[in-house]
């Protein structure tokens, strides 16, 4: 028996790289998956998983697609007990070259589509005794470093968003707590960063990226009972890299 036997979670991103490999951890410890991505990428990650999935078509940027979905989740199983807000999108460049749409969809996706998720996960999840929320915000959310102007922005704004909800949310015993990833290799974004500046991945106190599935573990580990008592966590993904630049 896996330690998360018979919870019902909803991941999005899960087409793709950290999304991907949390479904994967979770459904291996015996969750059901709802694998919501917009890329249709999350049908084959269902094929994956066997009968402990099923697939929607979300864009998290647009809220009735995000209600929809955990609808869906809700329909189908009852309830809902975690949910995993995954998806994000990257771009770097020179804030002061910054252009206000470039920033605004940045925000729709990787702030409101994560606060979507987190919404509607409380609304569900306080109908039926409680759950867990798990954000993906970044190191990049905690500390600033040059270029990465918008994406910064966004992952800081997730940071205080999974504090607010840890705050206000608790009463419903809904937890809510954030993995801040420093380089972890991904197709998406982690092998770009790589390839661009092997320094950044290799510069941490272990020597290496991080692997998609130890997002996947921790992310198993604080929606599990086992994480019952942490709340508001915003919780380093990094190799110590953090405590270097500290
Ligand atoms: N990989 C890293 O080094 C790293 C570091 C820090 C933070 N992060 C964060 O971790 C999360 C996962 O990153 P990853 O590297 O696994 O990325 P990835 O690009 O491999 O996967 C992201 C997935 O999100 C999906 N997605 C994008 N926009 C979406 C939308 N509007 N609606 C629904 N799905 C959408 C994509 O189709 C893709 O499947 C992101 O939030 C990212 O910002 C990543």
């Amino acid at each position: 028996m896996g330690f998360l036997e018979g919870k019902i979670a909803v991941v999005t991103g899960a087409g793709s790289g950290m999304g991907k490999a949390t479904a994967q951890v979770l459904a291996r410890e015996g969750a059901i998956i709802v694998a919501c991505d917009i890329s249709g990428a999350q049908d084959q990650t269902v094929a994956e998983l066997g009968g402990k999935a099923i697939a929607a078509q979300c864009d998290i940027a647009d809220e009735a697609q995000v209600s929809a979905a955990i609808d869906l989740a809700v329909a189908k199983f009852g309830r809902i007990d975690a949910m995993l807000n995954v998806a994000g999108i990257a771009a770097g460049g020179p804030i002061e070259s910054l252009e206000g749409a470039d920033l605004k969809r940045m925000l729709d996706v990787n702030l409101m589509g994560m606060f979507f998720g987190a919404k509607h996960a409380v609304r569900v999840m306080k109908e039926t005794g409680g759950g867990a929320i798990v954000n993906w915000s970044s190191l990049a959310g905690l500390i600033p470093s040059p270029n990465s102007g918008a994406y910064a922005i966004s992952k800081a704004a997730v940071v205080m968003m999974t504090q607010s909800f840890a705050v206000e949310a608790g009463k419903y015993k809904i937890r809510s707590n954030a993995i801040c990833p420093g380089v972890i290799l991904t197709e998406g974004m982690g092998l770009p960063v790589l390839k661009n500046n092997p320094a950044r991945a290799i510069g941490n106190p272990l020597g290496r990226a991080g692997l998609p599935e130890e997002a996947g573990e921790l992310a198993a580990f604080l929606v599990s009972n086992r994480g019952s008592f942490i709340n508001g966590a915003l919780i380093p993904l990094d190799g110590g890299w953090s405590c270097m630049l500290a």
